[in-house]
Order: C-alpha cells, then structure tokens, then sequence
C-alpha cells in the first residue's frame, strides 16, 4: 500500500523505578568487581524493581508521560502495543493490562516479543498503520522487570541488566519529519544463545524446571557479543542508506545500552563524535526492550535531540533479532 501519511514520534514518557544496586552492592553478592564490570561493559548501576511492582506498573507510569508530553488523553489512544520479555504473566497481555490502567477503553492492544530490538520493531510496526491512515495515534512501550527473572548468583548475567519503562505515542507528523526508513531482521539459528528456557510449552514450569534454574536468563555472552558489534554497525549504516543518505546527514545515534564496547562499533561506523551518542547504560544497565525508548525520551527532555535532527536508532537482542530505522525528529 503507497504511503498517505508521515508517522513520527509526538510524546515521549519513561518510567524508572527507585531502588538503585550499585556495583559495589554486586560485589558483595558474586564474585566480581566494579572495575570488571565497568571496563567490559560501562555499567555502574542500574535500577531494580520491589517485589510489588512488575512490567506492566512501569509501563503505565511511561505510557500516562508519553500521553501527557503530547497533549493527548488516553480516549485519544487507537492501538496499544508493549514490546517486552518479562510481561506481568503469560496472558493476558502486559498491553490490556496497560490498557485497563490507563482507561484506553475498547483500543486493540497486545505484546510483542523481539528482546531488546522490541520497542523498535513495535515503532516500525506501528508506523504502519499511521502510514496507511488506519489508526491515528498509537502506543509503543519498551518495558521490562528483568531483575525478577536473573539468577543473582550468576555473575555472567546479574550484573547487565536493569528494570525500567519507556513510551512514545506515534502519530501523523508533518512532511519530512518522522520515520524515514526502517530496517529488521532474525537470526533464529543463534537464538540459543540468549535464552530463558523454562515456562514454556517445551519445558511447562515443574518441580525439575526450578531445580534446574530454567526460569532464568541465561547467556553466552562473548557469542552475543560478536553478533552485537557486527549487526549494530550493519543495521546502523543500512538505516542510513535506505533513507537515500549518507553518514554525513546523521545528527545523533541512539542505540541500545547493552555494552558500551558494542555502542562504540556503531558510532565509529557512522563517523560520529562521542557527544553525538546518547549513552544511559552506566546508570540504568541494558534494560531490554526499555533501553531505546528510555533513551530517547531523557535525549528529548533534555534537548540533546532538537526538531529536524536525523536520529538513528538501533538495537538487537535475544533471538536472535534487530531493527534500526533513521527518524527526523518532529518535536
Ligand atoms: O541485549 C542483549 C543482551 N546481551 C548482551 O548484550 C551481551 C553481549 N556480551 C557482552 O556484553 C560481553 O560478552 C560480556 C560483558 C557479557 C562479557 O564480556 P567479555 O569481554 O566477552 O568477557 P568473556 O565472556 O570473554 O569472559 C571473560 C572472563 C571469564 O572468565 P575466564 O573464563 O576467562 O576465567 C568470565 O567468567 O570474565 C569472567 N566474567 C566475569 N568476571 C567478573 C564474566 N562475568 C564476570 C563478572 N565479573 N561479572
């Protein structure tokens, strides 16, 4: 179907919770070091949910944000869609739970499930239907409760990770302004090595499941890695190209906030100085589906990010999968 209308970003809204685990309060718990952890990965804290609040709690608090950075009311809401790994349960979905909270009477919602590359799959998808002109506003929301499915005595995944929400309501933006091109992509066959194996049809939760420690993530990480830096760097410069332009034209890069040593690929890709990057990982960890939409809403607040710049955003995760899209910032 040919393109009616330009779909961008018109609020944006995140959602953090309050308790901070620095690494020095991980050092007491595995055996490891705030100098490892920062010289591999650039994280110095990240953020951690209370047993009462899960996925959906963070989600509604960014979601209410986004609606209210764009001057809208949630009777205004056409579609809601949360990208997340850690939903509240397995139905219904984290979305109608969202929904019910913010009183979005009767929009369709539901989840999808990308890992980290969630959000942006979700803004691509969703970017669709205002293209078209089928629906005028929509929800994106990148939100995870990630502490509550690690194994805190394993050091190779504890201490990457944080909890967190972020949203941005998309909508018709003006001529050359919004999404100008998109990229994604899968590589089911690496799936295996990101992986929370239990809870499933394949392994139903049991007695053994939790014995075994399956309801955890677990990861190959140097596998991952290698992925990462490639795939962030590929999807970055294709972004670019798809938009019929060239590394010069960006103005500023948002990626995933997974490893400062993966960003840093993508960035040298791209030619971009160091200011030119919007970097949170050291204080709130890689936060999943969460990290790009949290990103881009504290660059937004805090101007980093003005109207007119051409912004890529970029991310890959579990899968394994990854999407970029070059955006004009409309705000
Ligand atoms: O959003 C997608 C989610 N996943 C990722 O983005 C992860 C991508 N991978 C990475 O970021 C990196 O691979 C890690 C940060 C996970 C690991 O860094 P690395 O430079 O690839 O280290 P490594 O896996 O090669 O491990 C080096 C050593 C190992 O010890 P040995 O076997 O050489 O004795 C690990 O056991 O570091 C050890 N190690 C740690 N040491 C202290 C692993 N985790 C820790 C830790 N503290 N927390």
């Amino acid at each position: 179907m040919s393109k009616l209308y330009n779909a961008g970003i018109i609020g944006t809204g995140s959602c953090l919770p309050p308790k901070i685990v620095t690494n020095e309060d991980l050092e007491k718990i595995v055996d490891t070091s705030d100098e490892w952890i920062v010289s591999r990965t650039g994280i110095k804290k990240r953020r951690v949910a209370d047993e009462n609040t899960a996925t959906s709690d963070l989600a509604t608090v960014a979601a209410r944000r986004a609606l209210d950075d764009a001057g809208l009311k949630p009777s205004d809401i056409d579609m809601i869609i949360v990208a997340t790994v850690t939903p509240d349960m397995n139905f219904p979905s984290t979305a109608c739970l969202v929904q019910a909270n913010l009183g979005a009477e009767h929009c369709p919602a539901f989840d999808i499930e990308a890992a980290c590359s969630g959000f942006l799959y979700g803004f691509i998808l969703a970017s669709q239907f205002i293209a078209t002109g089928a629906y005028e506003n929509i929800l994106v929301i990148g939100a995870e409760c990630l502490s509550k499915f690690l194994n805190w005595k394993d050091r190779n995944t504890c201490v990457l990770f944080g909890d967190g929400a972020g949203a941005a309501v998309v909508s018709r933006v003006d001529e050359k302004f919004g999404i100008l091109s998109h990229c994604m992509g899968a590589d089911g066959e690496g799936g295996k090595h990101l992986i929370l194996e239990a809870g499933g049809s394949r392994k139903p939760a049991s007695f053994e499941t939790v014995k075994n420690e399956l309801h955890y993530v677990q990861m190959e990480g140097s596998e991952v890695f290698k992925f990462a830096v490639r795939i962030m760097a590929k999807a970055s410069e294709e972004a670019v190209s798809l938009a019929g332009l060239t590394k010069a034209d960006v103005d500023f890069l948002v990626p995933h906030q997974a490893n400062i040593r993966i960003i840093e690929g993508a960035r040298k890709r791209l030619n971009l100085p160091k200011e030119k990057v919007y970097i949170n990982l050291d204080r709130y960890g890689n936060m999943s589906a969460a990290s790009v939409p949290v990103a881009l809403d504290e660059a937004s607040r805090t101007k980093a990010i003005k109207k007119g710049d051409r912004i890529v955003l970029v991310a890959f995760g579990g899968g394994l999968t990854w999407a970029s899209c070059m955006l004009r910032w409309s705000k």
